[in-house]
């Protein structure tokens, strides 16, 4: 997988039809997709429950691009091993969730994965400022994570500070929540490259009526990019 700083859309499978992955994997890739991103929550490290590993196994066959999992569980380390097993591409922790963060990263590039590192809306830039070296991905998170369908909170200032720390570094900034046509722009020039969009990549479609899946990524990254449409 070559690295690249062009706007990549992530829609996540939260939004979708749990009844139909699969389809719903090989819809959203079919109508523009860059990857696809996999929410995995625990219940204990938020307040809410999706799937785990098995289902991460199961969707594999149906996504040809990245499979982007963004683990929201607390403890990581004992479910690398299985999330590697399942074909997750990226495999991204949370910081919070983590007390031995070095440790997982290393351990995460050790399964064959890329290491992701999720920081929550509260947590500052400077807490991964020592963990760079063993990073692919971070992951600014623009909503307390849990759940879809939250509002935008401005990560902006939050944004920038990373990507002057990356510098020419190959990490990809990637933003999670509330990401829409409006709230593109802001976090694209601030220095993301990887947008998660549940709602506003799902809204108005279906297996059986894709074509909204389609419209709605190219609003997200045409918005991205600089053109409104
Ligand atoms: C939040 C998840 C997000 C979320 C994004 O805990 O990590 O990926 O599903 O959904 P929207 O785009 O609806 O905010
Ligand atoms: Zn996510």
């Amino acid at each position: 997988m070559s690295f690249d700083r062009n706007i990549k859309i992530a829609p996540s499978i939260l939004a979708a039809d749990f009844a139909n992955f699969g389809a719903e994997c090989q819809a959203i890739e079919a109508q523009g997709a860059d990857w696809v991103h996999v929410d995995v929550m625990d219940g204990h490290f938020v307040p809410n429950i999706s799937f785990g590993p098995a289902t991460c196994a199961a969707i594999r066959p149906h996504i040809k691009t990245v499979m982007d999992v963004h683990l929201m569980i607390s403890p990581v380390d004992p479910y690398i091993e299985a999330f590697a097993q399942a074909g997750a591409d990226f495999i991204t922790a949370h910081i919070e969730a983590t007390p031995h963060t070095h440790r997982t990263l290393q351990a995460i590039r050790g399964s064959g994965a890329k290491a992701g590192v999720a920081l929550n809306p509260g947590t500052p830039a400077d807490a991964i400022e020592h963990l760079l070296d063993l990073t692919d991905l971070v992951c600014v998170m623009t909503v307390n994570p849990g759940f879809g369908g939250q509002k935008f909170i401005d990560m902006t200032s939050k944004i920038r500070r990373l990507r002057d720390m990356i510098g020419d570094r190959p990490i990809h900034i990637e933003i999670d929540g509330g990401v829409d046509p409006k709230t593109a722009p802001l976090v694209a020039q601030a220095g993301a490259d990887v947008l998660v969009a549940g709602s506003a990549a799902f809204r108005g479609g279906s297996v059986s009526n894709p074509a909204p899946y389609g419209e709605n990524i190219r609003q997200i990254r045409a918005a991205a990019e600089g053109v409104w449409v």
